[in-house]
């Protein structure tokens, strides 16, 4: 697989097989994502990984705070009012979601709330003093991951919904104070029965995305 074909051929993956990770596969994938570019390579990600009776626990703290309905907290907000134009692409997610694989809004709220069963969740988080170019690098940390997963037979989705309760992160994974959960990414085997795997999301035509001058 060229650099090319990786790219077009990484999607989300919303459902993953219980197998675990096997820990040098992850460490493989951890030890390329450090080649991520960042601001005069300050390199901010601090990566807290959750996997086996940790990510149990954690799973377990999600579902009582899903049932008592507790308010959610991720540390990265949420735009208050999304532009118009990124609005229309977020409405027309689920019913392309529906249409191309069958998958509810039930169906994917389930999954997003039982963290995709996934076997293993890297948080990337980063000192909270740092500027908002810093999740420029996290993103694209986290693109690397997710293309050096690839490599390894792995699949990943980053979700905020994996960071929506950070209290229980902190106190699972004992990330310090001075540290913000930006991104959660979880990571596995792809279950290939569950269709919402095969959903392909959609592109915005080039045309309206490049302007050329020459
Ligand atoms: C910062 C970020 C947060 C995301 N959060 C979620 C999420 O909470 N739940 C989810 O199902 N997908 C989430 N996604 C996945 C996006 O929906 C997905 O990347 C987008 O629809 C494009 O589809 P693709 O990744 O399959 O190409 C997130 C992606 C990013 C980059």
């Amino acid at each position: 697989m060229n650099v090319t074909e990786a790219i077009t051929w990484r999607h989300s993956i919303r459902a993953f097989l219980t197998k675990p990770v096997e820990r040098e596969k992850l460490d493989a994938v951890l030890a390329a994502s450090v080649r991520a570019p960042s601001w005069a390579n300050t390199q901010p990600w601090e990566i807290f990984a959750a996997a086996s009776d940790t990510l149990k626990r954690i799973r377990a703290g999600y579902r009582q705070k899903y049932a008592d309905k507790a308010p959610t907290a991720p540390e990265t907000p949420h735009p208050i009012e999304w532009p118009e134009a990124a609005q229309k692409r977020i409405q027309q997610l689920r019913p392309d979601m529906e249409r191309m694989c069958g998958a509810s809004v039930e169906q994917f709220a389930e999954l997003n709330q039982t963290m995709f069963g996934a076997p293993a969740v890297v948080y990337v988080c980063m000192d909270k003093a740092l500027s908002e170019w810093s999740l420029y690098d996290i993103g694209a940390y986290s693109q690397t991951f997710m293309l050096a997963a690839l490599e390894q037979g792995l699949s990943a989705i980053p979700a905020i919904t994996l960071t929506l309760y950070p209290d229980i992160l902190r106190r699972e994974l004992k990330i310090p104070d001075n540290l913000k959960i930006t991104i959660g990414i979880a990571v596995g085997y792809a279950d290939k029965g569950n269709g919402i795997n095969n959903f392909v999301s959609s592109r915005k035509p080039l045309d309206e995305t490049i302007r050329f001058f020459e």
